[in-house]
Parts: C-alpha cells; structure tokens; sequence
C-alpha cells in the first residue's frame, strides 16, 4: 500500500491559524510583535527567502524590515546593527540570513544576537539549552518537523530514528529534539559507509544532506515514516528531495513530499518563534537573560 503524504502546506496552514490568533491578541494587548531580518551579500536563494519571509511575517500580522549590507561589508558593521535591534523594544526577534559571505564569523555574528531574539535557535546558548533538555528557542526546520510528526500521531518514544546529514541547522539539533522525545537516534551521514545498512533500521528516518535521491526504496523498511527535508533541482528544472520520492512512497508508511513537505513549516515555526519571542517580552520574562553573561 502506498505511504500516507504527510502534507506540509496544510499542516503549516493550520499552525499559522492558531498563531495568527495569539499575535492578533498580544496586538489587541499593545504589542506587536516584530521581526528583524539581516542579509547580507546577494545570494539568489538567501534573498528570495527573505522576501518570503517577510511576506509571510506580514500575512500573519508581524512587523517586519530587512537589513541588507553589501557583500565586501565589514563584520563591524553588521555587529553594530544587531547590538541596535538589541535595544529596540518593538524588535522580538534578530535574524542574520545564513550563509555569510567567507570573511565573516559566523559564530561571532550569531552570539551578538540578544539570546532572548534569538529565533532562529542558532545562538551557542540557545544551543546548549537544546543539548540539556531546556530549549528556549528551537531552530524552525527541525521544530516543524518535530510539528508534523506531532499532527499525524507519529509515535516517537522507543522508536529508532535515524537523521542522515549533521549540519548545524537540520540534522544536529533534529538528532537532539528527537532524543530529548524518547527516540533511539542514530546520525548519519551521505558519506557513512554502507548507509543502507543504517537506514533500513529505522522507524523515522529524516534526510537532510542536499544530495538529490540519496534515499532509494532498497534503503528503506516497509512501513518507516520519511520526512525528506532536500530541496534539490533537478538537470531538468523540476525540484527533487533527497529521497527518491515515488519509489520509496510505494514502501513507507509517511512520507513528506518535495515541495510541499518539510519546506512550508519551516518558515511557519519561525513566525511562531517570533510571536513568541514577542509574548515573553510582553509578559516581561525575559529578565533571565543577561547579554553580558554570554
Ligand atoms: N539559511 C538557510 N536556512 C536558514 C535558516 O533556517 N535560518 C537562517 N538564518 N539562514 C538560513
């Protein structure tokens, strides 16, 4: 029997629904919450993710503006602007688009960004929080996939989960959320030698290496749940994940599709996290959070 499309268009749709009533009522209470987001450089894909994220911070009712700095700007530059976004009260949330151009540090960049704005969940902090079990912010892609197992009651305790990819963005803290929730989870890579003997093991097996079709259905167990996090294009145009889609549909029990998948939530967990962000500053608990200490 073919697998069940765990659809990511509908499930972000619905989770911006439930958030779109928490903005609109910290708003009514005289907050409105706000995002930031830095680019810099004029890479293709960074800039038409921006603009999507601004169009989407916008239909779910967050302020937001973009600064966008030159290629050849200096690291100081962008320092000081994220220390001004610190102390600007109608800002909850400091985004630095990634990937910065080779002269800077990213590290340095991303621990500037006040932990309490930091909604992308990348800062060294926010990070630690996630290896202890106290997350403060969870970084958007795994969050939302961590959001659709949730929706389609994908049992996640005692089950193996296996993550192919360790970036710092997907796959590192996926392995940690899945953890955290009770999984057995092993982390692989595309180069882990005889893969398939890793991935035929598991009961949720999540792809997050960028190389298209890595997953083929001789890889997978009848049944496994598959969330392909890819976004490839193919020598044809078309956009391919990860995983080698229809074959390996015929043999999994869930599957994400590519579009439509794990993309849509990825940007709806950072609204989410925005919004957030912005009820904790309403709520004044933010006191915790001492920039000096870090
Ligand atoms: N570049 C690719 N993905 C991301 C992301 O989730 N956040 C940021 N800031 N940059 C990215």
């Amino acid at each position: 029997m073919s697998a069940q499309i765990i659809d990511g268009k509908q499930i972000a749709a619905s989770v911006r629904g439930e958030w779109k009533l928490r903005a609109e009522k910290l708003i009514q209470s005289g907050t409105t919450p706000g995002l930031a987001v830095i680019i810099v450089g004029d890479n293709p894909a960074s800039s038409i993710y921006v603009r999507n994220k601004v169009r989407a911070c916008s239909e779910i009712g967050i302020f937001s503006e973009v600064h966008s700095f030159p290629q050849d700007a200096q690291q100081q530059e962008v320092l000081d602007c994220i220390h001004a976004l610190n102390e600007n009260t109608h800002i909850h949330g400091i985004l630095v688009q990634l990937p910065l151009p080779p002269h800077f540090e990213n590290n340095r960049v991303i621990t500037s960004i006040a932990v309490e704005k930091d909604v992308d969940g990348f800062h060294l902090y926010n990070i630690g929080a996630l290896v202890t079990g106290n997350a403060h912010f969870l970084p958007c892609t795994p969050y939302g996939v961590m959001v659709m197992l949730e929706r389609h009651q994908i049992s996640i305790e005692g089950q193996h989960a296996v993550v192919v990819g360790r970036s710092n963005i997907v796959g590192k803290p996926m392995a940690l959320m899945l953890l955290e929730r009770g999984a057995t989870v092993t982390v692989c890579t595309s180069r882990t030698r005889d893969l398939s003997q890793f991935t035929k093991q598991a009961d949720i097996l999540i792809v997050a290496t960028g190389k298209p079709r890595l997953i083929t259905a001789a890889m997978v167990k009848p049944g496994v749940t598959v969330i392909d996090v890819g976004i490839n294009r193919s020598a044809d145009g078309t956009l391919c994940g990860d995983v080698d889609f229809e074959p390996v549909k015929e043999i999994a029990g869930y599957i994400t599709p590519v579009p439509g998948g794990v993309g849509p939530m990825t940007i709806t967990m950072l609204l989410c996290n925005t919004i957030l962000a912005a009820e904790r500053a309403h709520a004044g608990v933010n006191s915790e959070f001492n920039q000096d200490n870090f």
